[in-house]
């Protein structure tokens, strides 16, 4: 067995229509702990940055703009092998090819606004995980 951490972001799609509770029931069911949680909004600078990755993607604009339209609540989440877990859980990132149970298929209204984030490896969770907390917030 593999404890890992993972950095999950509920979006403002999902905050707006009231869907943090029912996300939280969704990721506890599938044997993820939430060690922390907080609901902030985040800057255009704050989410330019933690998109850095996508700076060359074509919806990067696109992206940074949804995610400061509405409060956020970011997360760190602690289960065996969370990291893809947590991709399994989420599903897809079109909806429309999200396996039906997971959070995109039963929550996300498109592509873009798809209701979570997961990171995608354990190097850019730790990374992601230290964006957004401190050692004394995490609470395993
Ligand atoms: P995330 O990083 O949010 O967990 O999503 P992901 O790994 O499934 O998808 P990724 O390729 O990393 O894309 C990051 C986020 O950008 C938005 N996106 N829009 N309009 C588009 O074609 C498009 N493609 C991606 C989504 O919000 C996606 O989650
Ligand atoms: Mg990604």
């Amino acid at each position: 067995m593999t404890t890992q951490r993972t950095l999950s972001i509920i979006k403002p799609d999902a905050t707006r229509r009231n869907l943090t509770g029912a996300i939280n029931m969704k990721i506890e069911e599938n044997g993820l702990r939430i060690i922390a949680q907080k609901r902030i909004s985040l800057t255009q600078d704050q989410a330019g940055k933690f998109y850095d990755v996508h700076k060359e993607r074509p919806f990067y604009g696109e992206l940074v703009e949804f995610m400061t339209s509405g409060p956020v609540v970011v997360q760190v989440l602690e289960g065996d092998e969370a990291v893809a877990k947590y991709r399994d859980v989420m599903g897809n990132t079109n909806p429309a090819n999200a396996e039906p149970g997971t959070i995109r298929a039963e929550y996300a209204e498109n592509i873009g606004a798809n209701s979570v984030h997961g990171s995608d490896s354990s190097e850019n969770a730790e990374r992601e995980i230290d964006f957004f907390f401190s050692e004394i917030e995490l609470v395993g």
